[in-house]
């Protein structure tokens, strides 16, 4: 069997199992199991499928038809351009978080703080991006070991810490703090994608979502010297509670994606707060 039949094969498994893209799905497992990327399956699309291919392309199949996110098939995700290793351990970066980052990056920063850092895609991607010194803490010790290593394969500078939001940090040392919390309410029915494969300390937020923003801003207020900034992504419907969290804080500004959803909140750290 040719690479291209085999493309079609997989394709057509998909499809029967209804996974979204199944093309682009079995294109990308198909590369994986071969070593290569996508751009040389095209170019090689007549070359012979071998024993050892076929198998690992079957194994991935399987994975995928049972639910097994592509990403942690393939143990990896681009975000904001660049390749970050994933593995159940973290969240899969979603492209809404990289609004986090546009905002970020619109204005300079020295001091930087992560808070709940997964695979390290916010700071990582914030320390290639900006001057400044970045830190990043998660709350679970097997994320972090991800993120060190998107770290130091990307060449990033960022300090990792495990901890419990920012506990072991000094008072006023950061001029941005950013978070990507931790913000479905527990009620809520995720896919089951994500339910039974994602880290569930990645994705819940006790009862209504908000229970680490609760405890996240005043963290954050803490953290921030006067005039720092806060930036965290907002939770599906939880935008004008989050605002309501914020109140005393300057230029609340709270930016829509794509779809016109609430996605990204901002915020300043007045000197009456501080
Ligand atoms: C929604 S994920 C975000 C991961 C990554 N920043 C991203 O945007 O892809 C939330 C992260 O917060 C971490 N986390 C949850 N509770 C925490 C806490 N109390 N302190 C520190 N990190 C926490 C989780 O382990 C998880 O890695």
């Amino acid at each position: 069997m040719d690479l291209r039949t085999a493309l079609l094969q997989g394709q057509k498994l998909l499809e029967d199992a209804k996974i979204d893209a199944p093309r682009l799905t079995a294109e990308v497992l198909l590369a994986h199991a071969v070593g290569r990327d996508r751009a040389w399956l095209f170019a090689h699309c007549d070359e012979e499928l071998r024993e050892l291919w076929w198998i690992h392309y079957g194994r991935y199949l399987h994975q995928r038809i049972e639910g097994t996110p592509t990403q942690y098939i393939v143990n990896r995700q681009e975000f904001f351009g660049r390749d970050f290793r994933v593995t159940p351990d973290v969240l899969i970066p979603r492209p809404e978080t990289e609004h986090v980052i546009e905002i970020a990056l619109r204005r300079p920063a020295q001091s930087i703080l992560d808070i709940g850092t997964g695979s390290g895609a916010i700071a990582v991607t914030l320390a290639l991006e900006m001057k400044a010194r970045v830190r990043a803490t998660d709350i679970s010790i097997k994320a972090l070991r991800i993120a060190a290593e998107n770290a130091r394969r990307l060449c990033a500078q960022v300090e990792f810490i495990a901890c419990d939001l920012a506990s072991p940090l000094d008072d006023a040392i950061f001029d941005l703090v950013v978070s990507n919390p931790p913000y479905v309410p527990e009620t809520d029915s995720l896919p089951r994608e994500v339910r039974e494969h994602e880290p569930a300390v990645a994705l819940y937020g006790g009862a209504d979502g908000l229970d680490v923003y609760r405890r996240l801003i005043p963290e954050a207020r803490r953290l921030l010297q006067p005039g720092g900034r806060l930036i965290m992504e907002l939770g599906y419907r939880s935008a004008e509670a989050v605002q309501t969290l914020l109140s005393g804080w300057a230029e609340v500004e709270i930016e829509t994606d794509l779809a016109g959803i609430p996605r990204v909140i901002s915020a300043v750290l007045t000197r009456s707060l501080y």
